[in-house]
């Protein structure tokens, strides 16, 4: 199999409210990514880029769900985005969005979506 477009490895079991966290060539430029599966286990990555103030989403904490669990939250002040599409539903940066990366889970490691080998699936 090809490797060279897989982002990260990780586990098929990587547990719900942990974020793992790398670099990637997306969109034009190297970016500093989150990853993290949603309650139904499914994975979601975003740029780690709060719209507010341009930093680092959990550079104050690794906690990256709202109590609601719907919603991921900027560390610095508390902004809260929707996992669905990353748009900003409370906090300073109301409306505004994240950068989300379109992945999927697949042997063994996290892919863009329209990169994952075609012979192996
Ligand atoms: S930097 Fe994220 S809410 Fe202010």
């Amino acid at each position: 199999m090809e490797m060279d477009n897989i982002l990260c490895t990780v586990s098929a079991d990587f547990p719900i409210g942990h974020r793992v966290a790398f670099e990637c060539f997306w969109n034009g430029a190297e970016r500093s990514v989150m990853a993290f599966r949603d309650q139904s286990g499914q994975w979601i990555a975003c740029v780690n880029r709060c719209p507010h103030w341009a930093e680092a989403l959990d550079s104050s904490s690794s906690v990256i769900y709202a109590s609601n669990r719907e919603h991921i939250v900027c560390s610095i002040h508390l902004a809260e985005f929707r996992t669905c599409d990353g748009v900003c539903t409370s906090g300073p940066c109301l409306g505004a969005r994240l950068q989300m990366i379109p992945v999927q889970w697949h042997d063994g490691g996290l892919w863009l979506m329209d990169h994952i080998p075609l012979t192996s699936i």
